[in-house]
Formats: structure tokens, sequence, C-alpha cells
């Protein structure tokens, strides 16, 4: 089932979302749902905030199907470690449209449950890397444009509030 991603602007994305405590047939079943959603929105990283459920549940593929070893299952993700600094350009399904520059670590270290509850740390660098943080930050109700200056920050907020009142938002 293809969920549709909520947008900037509903309160979901930005509240920290709730730990996953069962780990059922139920919960493989909302993962593989936003595996098949984050495909279906073109993206390499969705958090369950972004289909509107306040669960700690990431997913991430930053080879976008390529290669089926590197689809990952973040539950209660926990940053644990990281390590310098890389610039990119950075974007989210639920800011459509807009992309801004930001500054996050290079090399980072995450801690998390698999679907059978077990505990794992993975290691990521550069696109893998800032999937981990910008996945991690939505769960706790961040937005990466939270990382961006107050002036691009309120600029990108100003364009939104006017596709909202424009009804395209
Ligand atoms: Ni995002």
């Amino acid at each position: 089932m293809i969920y549709p991603i909520v947008k900037f602007g509903n309160p979901v994305l930005e509240k920290p979302a709730e730990p996953v405590t069962v780990f059922d047939g139920d919960l493989k079943k909302l993962v593989e749902d936003m595996f098949e959603s984050m495909y279906a929105a073109k993206g390499v990283g969705l958090a369950a905030p972004q289909i509107g459920i306040s669960k700690r549940l990431a997913v991430i593929d930053v080879t976008f199907k390529e290669d089926p070893k590197a689809k990952l299952v973040l539950l209660n993700p926990q940053i644990i470690h990281t390590e310098g600094r890389h610039t990119q350009s950075e974007g989210c399904l639920s800011i459509p449209e807009f992309r801004e520059p930001v500054t996050r670590a290079k090399k980072v270290t995450v801690r998390a449950q698999d679907l059978h509850g077990n505990w794992f740390e993975k290691t990521g660098e550069e696109l893998l890397a800032r999937a981990f943080l910008h996945e991690t930050d939505h769960l706790n109700g961040k937005l990466y444009m939270s990382h961006l200056s107050a002036l691009k920050r309120d600029l990108m907020k100003r364009k939104i509030r006017k596709l909202m009142k424009a009804g395209e938002w």
C-alpha cells in the first residue's frame, strides 16, 4: 500500500515520535509499505511521521532499488558517533520542490533495532551518513530547514506559505 506523503505544515512532522515496542507482522507490513511509498515518491529515505504515523521508524535505500542489500530499516535509531563535516544539497519528500545545501557530519554511526527487535550498529559516509541524520531528525520532530540559517529558513517558510495560500501545497 502506498501512503500519501505528509507535507510541511502538518504538526505530526514537528513532534517527537513514539518508540516502537511491538515487533510483529503488522510492523513488517508497515515497513514494506514504507519502502513502497518511498520509492513511489522517488525518495531515498522515509520516516514514519512522513506518512502520518508518529513512530520511531525509518527506511533508507540510498541506491534507490539498485542494491537490495542497501535497504535499511531503522527502528528506534540513535546517533552514537559523528565525524567530520560535509556539505551537500539536501531535500525532503515533505518539503517538495525545495533543496538547500546543508552541512552535516561526514561519517555517522547509528544504533537501531531491526524487525526482530535486535540492536545493531551501522556506519555510513556522505549520503548514507546524511540519511541517518536526516531520518533520525524526523523522528525527533526536526526538519532539515532547522539546519539552515534563519534567513534561508524564513525565506523557505514564506515561499511555502505562499504556495499554501494558492492551494498549491
Ligand atoms: Ni525528510
